[in-house]
């Protein structure tokens, strides 16, 4: 199979195993992805099939989705040899998979390669911003969290463990995560558009706290 045929083929799978997600990582999350890989790839370097390839699939062995332990992409694995990638470019675009996920606020995700920092990047930028205010909600009611407790203050984790298995109220998730992303991003470009999408969230975040006291 040709290159465009192989990714077409992707994302009609990938579409079809995200089409009823409601914790925030649907398809549309997927697409998003893939298109801001694209765009930073384009400025940043790196091959374009290898990056394209790694946002389509990057979610598709996620703990959070698939609720295993373990973040071995399998299935990704089993993916990419059924459409007959070579070998070479499938074990890159597989070790981008594993370096994309986030594992906590003191956790080191190093990346080794250009296509896993950009795939990094696009994935933690729909993470922040209107749009991950959006999706860290929709993941907080999917796991029936509370939206905020002004009881349970923020907790930093050092382990993964610890950072997956908090069950704390939402907003705790934007300075346990997504107030962190800006200065985690790894290419100038995500850098730019990481600062502005900040900016937001803390305007947002004043809104909220303004409105939660009976001052807004
Ligand atoms: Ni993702």
């Amino acid at each position: 199979m040709e290159r465009p045929e192989i990714i077409q083929s992707t994302a009609t799978f990938v579409a079809g195993e995200f089409a009823s997600e409601g914790s925030g990582h649907d398809w549309f999350h997927i697409d998003r992805v893939r298109r801001m890989a694209l765009r930073i790839g384009k400025a940043e370097g790196g091959d374009l099939f290898v990056i394209e390839m790694a946002a389509l699939l990057h979610d598709l062995d996620d703990y959070k989705i698939t609720g295993l332990e373990s973040h071995v992409p399998e299935k990704a694995k089993g993916w990419l040899s059924s459409q007959n990638v070579e070998a070479e470019v499938a074990s890159l675009i597989l070790q981008v998979i594993e370096e994309v996920s986030y594992k906590g606020s003191d956790v080191e995700t190093p990346v080794s390669s250009v296509e896993s920092a950009v795939v990094q990047d696009a994935d933690r930028l729909d993470a922040i911003g209107a749009i991950g205010i959006a999706r860290t909600f929709a993941y907080g009611g999917h796991k029936n969290r509370l939206i905020y407790d002004p009881e349970i203050v923020p907790e930093m984790h050092d382990d993964f463990q610890s950072y997956k298995s908090s069950t704390a109220p939402t907003i705790n998730h934007f300075y346990e995560k997504l107030l962190l992303l800006k200065d985690r991003m790894n290419t100038k470009t995500a850098k730019q558009m990481a600062a502005q999408r900040h900016l937001f969230m803390e305007n947002y975040l004043q809104h909220f706290f303004d409105e939660w006291e009976a001052k807004g």
